[in-house]
Order: C-alpha cells, then structure tokens, then sequence
C-alpha cells in the first residue's frame, strides 16, 4: 500500500501528500484521487472497501475518474458544478487541487480538499463530512477568492457524484398542496434529467429535494444498488442527473441558479448547503433506514425524544377560536390520553382581527374579543388538565390589513416603485428576511410568546405564501439576486437564535401543508405537517412516499373526521388511527362531535400508541407491500434496534367482491427469535386469528401472515414482543 494511504488510514493528520483519499463510513466508501497541482477525481462510491482493496478498485475497470468539482471552462463538462465570472470577464477556471485537511468530532471526520484555479487566486474547498456510525456523507464547498473585485457566482452546487449505471432509476417525490410526496419511479434515459423547485419559500410540494438512484435497474425494496442524496437546503434548488453516453450518469445538486448569481468580494466565502448521500447494496429500503438514522441523530430536533400525542384545532373549528372551545378541546385531549394541545390560526389579532384569512398576520397580540384573558388561562387550564400547551404562527408573514404592514411597509418583499404580489386572501405578503431588522422581527414573535408564556411547549410555524413579486428594498440596486438566498439565509439566522435559546421548544414545519419537508430546515424542526389533505387512505400515499427520506418520528399524522374535509371520503375510525398510528399521531378534529364509542376507541388507541410509540419513533422501517404496486393493500412495519419489538401495519385500500390480497411477508425480524404477536388498534373488536400467538422471526420472514381484510378500509396494527 502507498505511503499516503496508509497515512490515512492510520488517521495520521497530515494528507499532505495523499495521491488517493478513501472516505469510509461504516458500510460505504467513497473513493477520491488528486495530487498537487492535478485535477482531484471521484473514482468510486458504493460498498465499503478496505485500505487493503483500494488497489482491486483501481485495477477493476469499474472507476470513474471523474473531477470532483467540475467548473466550467477548461475540460467539457456538460454540467458544470461551478461557473463563474472573473472580474475581467473570464469565465473559465481550472481547479486543481491544492491542499487537503481533515478533522474530526464526536462520531464524524470531515475531509478538505482545497482547489484553486491555475491562474486566479479562486479557491474552493471541498468538504466530506463522514460518519463512524452512520451511513452518510454530507458533501458542501466553500468559495472564495483574494481578487480585487468580485467574482459573480451564476452556478455552484453543493456536490457532485458520478453514477456507475447502464440502466439507473430515479426515484423522487412529486406532487401539490393536499397531496404532497407522491412517490415516483422512472428509468433515466441519456439526456437531462432536473428536478426544481422554484416557488422561493415553499420548497417541497410539487417536488422534493431528496431522491434515489436505483443501479441496477426497477427499484427494489431488498436488492440492488441504491445511491440516496437530500439536499439539505430550505429555498430552491436544482438537482441535475444527466447521461451523455457510456455506463456512466452525472449527479449535480445545489441551490437553483434562476436569478440567484452571486456576488462574491474578496475574503468572503460563500458556503454551500450540504449534500447528504447514502449507499445502499440492500436496495431502497436499507437508504432509507441509512437516511432515517442519519436524520434523527444528525438533522432532525430532537431526534432522540418521544413526541407528544397532541389535538391541534384547525379542522375542529378553523379561524373560530374562543375561549370556551379551546378549554373544551384541552379537557378533551386530557381525557382522550393525549398529551399536548395545539391551538392554530384564528387566535390574534386587535385592530384587524383573523376571522378569515386576509388580515392580521404579522400582529401576534391575542384577540382579546375572543380570548379576553389572552393565552395564559389557556395555558393554565392546560397545565390544569396536565397536557402541554402549544400555538400557531405564520411569523414570516403579513397582510396588507395588518398594523405591522401599516408602521413597515417597506418590510416586505417587493420590487422598489412597484405593487407587491398578494398571497393568500388576495392581502398576503412576505416580509423580506435578508433584512436584519425583519429577522430580529421574526425572532421577537417566538421570543415574546415564550417571555409572556414560559410554558408555552411547542409552535406551529406555518408558510403560506411563495417569494413572489421578487425584489428587496433593502438589498442594494445591484444585488437584487441574492434575494433567493439571502431570505433563505436570513430564515436560518432566526431559527438558530431561536434554538440557541429555547432549545426544548418543540417545532412543526408547516407549510400549506408539506411545504417544509426538508434537511436544510429540519435540524430546526421536531417535525413536519405532512399534508393539508388528512384523509386517511390518501395519507397512506403520501406518508409513504416521504418515508424514502424522512423518518416516521417527523410526520405529524392527525386523525381527522369523517366524512374527511378535503375529499369528504367516509372512512372509519379504526383505519383512521391505524394510518395516524405509523407515523407521529394527533388528532385535529372537534372531540365534542364524536359520540361515546368513538371517544372509547380513541382512548384506548392512543393508549396502545404509547405502547409501540418508541419502535415507530425510533425504530428500523421495512416497507413490505408498496400502495403504488396496485395490489389493493399496502404494509409497513418498524424493528427496535436491539430487533426485540416491532410493530406491524396492514391497509387494505381497495373493496371489491373475491378480492385477492397477498400474506403479509415481515422483515427485519431476528430469525432464530420468537416474537408474540398482539393485535392493537381494536376498540372492543375482534382480534385478527393470530393475536396473542407465537412465531419465530424466521416464519414471519419466510412464508408470513394471511390476515383477514374482509370490510372496506379494513386494517391491522400488531404489536411483536421477543418472548425468550
Ligand atoms: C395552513 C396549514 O397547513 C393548516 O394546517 C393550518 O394551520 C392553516 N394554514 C391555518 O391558516
């Protein structure tokens, strides 16, 4: 073995002199080539090779030998990370690389590659970020330059990665308000494949920055090559795969360069967002569980602590909050087992009031005609009953009736001498965040309902409206494009002073919805508003979509009534908690509208919640029968870590007379253990034949369950405990 190699390896600090770089983690290895004074070059991304190995990678044939970075200018690059314009109207630049570095912390190494151009003093710094325990490298760059004027960005993306693949599938999520996360599988053929989203604030409903590459063909749960990528940024981007010709496909994602260059002055850096991506030799299913993983240690609040079973307001009764029916609604959280109480829009608002949705955002004061002693009797009457108390906030908003728009109306987003784009209501506007007093602003809403409400234990911070009618009259004539990425930063700089010091505050992302599904925002958030549409058979669509990313502890799923307000599907309630009960459960309808029976089944529900809420929270997930493969079910289930419980889902969605539905197959039981099966979810029904029986993992594994789906919406929640 080289001398540079073993150097790293050993985990000596110098790589002063390193030739190839091997980045493990501890199933996946990526592979890079450089010298001083040459390109740096990605030659492999895939299973986890040994120092030892690194010589059978090179000789295999199978290397890409692809530059790291690639910028426009010297070397045909159909897509270019990075592209620039020097101050004297150059645009091309040759990186190579220049020196490299590493670090590490608790559990990760991050290695640095420094490039410079040949000629320019223009620099990027190439970070992988790998963890010891888990199985994902987050790659980002940093760029800067010591020329005297500035350098304009127009393209810079977070990462590159080449595709060894004859025949690659992507996988990625698409779709629109009330049905977020819709699950799409295709072949890439050669040509340009972009997947964008340029709606500024709003940056995964119609489409996700997450995806999935399949290597060897259809995607399979349990089999074949699966390389993952999130980009972790909150504002628009692009996420680029293009195939020229050959066995090879070229990944590229960032921050969407469409009015967004960049101006970049000496001694500035700017800093990319980070690109996570997994591999995965065990199919889609095992990225996911590495993104999961990744995502509760890494980039999910408190990814390691219980969520609460809450009852939010808005489908129980809209904008007509009251006093009475918000003490109603946490007596009756209180009583059903829940744990947390969560009153939405409609609360605020004096001069103008929030009766409907155009006026008031922006005016956080209780409105006193309906709430005459404000939030704390609503707190106190919470903390009475023994729940948490939690409340809604749109804080990046205003409404043209509004007292905020009225003292600062150059607050919002507009271009200078015009009139702004209206949002929702026909009166809605963005307030500009590039602007530091509007993000002292935003801050000030969280900082004072804490300061005036200590015990105030959660927020929903929703976002209704895209950046539209773009311009900023803060920012200067001549750096209108930063707008994009200055809100976006500007939304960060809040969130870290509210972290920083409300740190156990809990947060949703909402965003009309699942507006917010995303890693640059997340580490921010406890969690995310899945979708406006609660029906519960089409919840079972999209929860499954964003499960190839995100984990069952960050969807807030709601059991709602029926008939459904979005669909006005009728669907009973024992389907309704099954599908609520796999992810993150609430409930967000009037508990005063469901009769005895209903408030029993609840009940007990959420009292079996309790029971399996640790392995659907924080356990591995296995999906077993996918809804889009038209078999008329669908099935998932979670593992503990330790494989000593799990928890089993079965949907049936859809009815018809001699119907025929598959066993239901498990996995990733321990085979040689037997597991006691429990059915849950029942109310006072009758247990499917093979509740309180034993099975050995290897049985459930290997020829499965036939579980009785004879009514429509039919479902099954089993409960597995190790018996041994
Ligand atoms: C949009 C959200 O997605 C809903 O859940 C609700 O909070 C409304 N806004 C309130 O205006």
């Amino acid at each position: 073995m080289k001398k540079w190699l073993l150097a790293l390896v050993a985990a000596l600090p110098s790589l002063a002199l390193a030739d190839d770089f091997l980045i493990s983690t501890p199933r996946t290895s990526l592979l890079l080539e450089g010298e001083p004074g040459q390109s740096l070059r990605i030659l492999y991304y895939g299973d986890r090779v040994g120092s030892g190995e690194v010589g059978q990678v090179k000789a295999s044939g199978v290397c890409s030998y692809s530059e790291a970075y690639p910028a426009f200018g010297f070397s045909y690059n159909p897509e270019p990370a990075l592209a620039v314009e020097l101050p004297d109207g150059q645009l091309s630049l040759q990186l190579v690389l220049d020196s490299t570095a590493r670090q590490s912390g608790d559990g990760w190494t991050d290695y640095t590659f420094t490039l410079r151009d040949r000629k320019e003093p223009f620099y990027v710094k190439l970070h992988y970020k790998a963890y010891d325990r888990l199985d994902v490298i987050e790659m980002r760059a940093e760029v800067f330059h010591r020329l005297k004027r500035p350098v304009v960005l127009r393209q810079c993306a977070s990462g590159y990665l080449p595709l060894r693949s004859t025949e690659a599938w992507i996988s990625h999520l698409y779709g629109n308000w009330g049905n977020e996360g819709r699950l799409q599988q295709e072949p890439l053929t050669t040509g340009l494949k972009v997947i964008q989203n340029r709606d500024g604030v709003r940056n995964s409903h119609t489409r996700h920055a997450e995806v999935m590459f399949s290597l060897d063909g259809r995607p399979q749960e349990r089999q074949g090559r699966v390389v993952g990528a999130a980009l972790c940024w909150g504002g628009n981007y692009s996420l680029r795969v293009n195939k020229e010709s050959g066995r090879q496909y070229d990944f590229l994602a960032g921050i969407d360069p469409l009015a967004a260059d960049y101006h970049l002055e000496r001694g500035e850096v700017f800093a990319t967002p980070e690109l996570a991506v997994t591999y995965s030799g065990e199919g889609t299913g095992q990225a996911s569980r590495n993104f999961h993983r990744w995502a509760r240690a890494t980039h999910l609040a408190h990814g390691d602590r219980p969520r609460d079973i809450l009852l939010n307001s808005w489908e129980g009764v809209y904008l007509a909050v009251d006093e009475a029916k918000m003490k109603g609604m946490i007596q009756d959280i209180a009583a059903l087992g829940g744990e947390l109480f969560v009153m939405d829009d409609g609360w605020f608002g004096r001069k103008y009031r929030r009766d409907r949705d155009n006026a008031a955002l922006g005016d956080w004061e209780p409105d006193t005609a309906k709430l005459p002693g404000g939030i704390a009797p609503l707190a106190g009457e919470a903390k009475r009953c023994g729940v948490k108390f939690g409340i809604w906030i749109e804080p990046e908003m205003t409404n043209t009736k509004s007292e905020l728009f009225e003292v600062h109306p150059d607050w919002i987003v507009c271009p200078g001498g015009r009139q702004p784009s209206y949002g929702r209501g026909g009166t809605q506007l963005l307030l500009d965040l590039s602007n530091p007093e509007v993000q002292d602003f935003v801050f000030g809403v969280v900082d004072r309902l804490k300061t005036e409400c200590p015990d105030l234990a959660y927020i929903k911070w929703d976002a209704n409206m895209s950046l539209v009618g773009y311009g900023s009259s803060y920012l200067p004539a001549d750096r209108q494009s930063h707008l994009f990425t200055a809100y976006h930063r500007g939304l960060l700089n809040v969130l870290k002073r509210i972290r920083a010091k409300y740190p156990d505050l809990v947060i949703q992302a909402c965003a009309s919805g699942g507006g917010r599904a995303n890693y640059g925002l997340l580490p921010y958030f406890d969690e995310f508003w899945v979708s406006d549409n609660t029906d519960a058979l089409q919840r079972v669509y999209m929860q499954w979509g964003h499960s190839y990313f995100f984990p069952s502890m960050a969807m807030a799923s709601h059991v709602s009534a029926s008939p459904n307000h979005q669909t006005g599907r009728r669907i009973p309630l024992r389907f309704r908690f099954a599908v609520a009960m796999s992810a993150r459960l609430g409930m967000e309808m009037q508990p005063r509208d469901m009769s005895e029976g209903e408030r029993d089944f609840a009940r007990s529900s959420i009292a079996d919640y309790k029971t399996i809420r640790p392995v659907v929270q924080q356990g591995d997930l296995y999906r077993l029968v996918s809804p889009y493969d038209g078999k008329g079910v669908a099935s998932l289930m979670y593992v503990s870590p330790d494989r000593g419980q799990a928890v089993f889902f079965a949907y049936k969605l859809e009815h018809f007379v001699a119907q025929e539905w598959p066993d239901f197959r498990m996995d990733g039981l321990d085979p040689g253990a037997r597991y006691r099966v429990t059915e849950l979810n029942l109310g006072g029904a009758r247990a499917a034949g093979v509740s309180c029986q034993v099975f050995t993992g290897r049985f459930l594994m290997e020829s499965g369950l036939s579980l009785p789906l004879s009514g429509e919406y039919a479902s099954h929640v089993l409960r597995l405990e190790r018996v041994d």
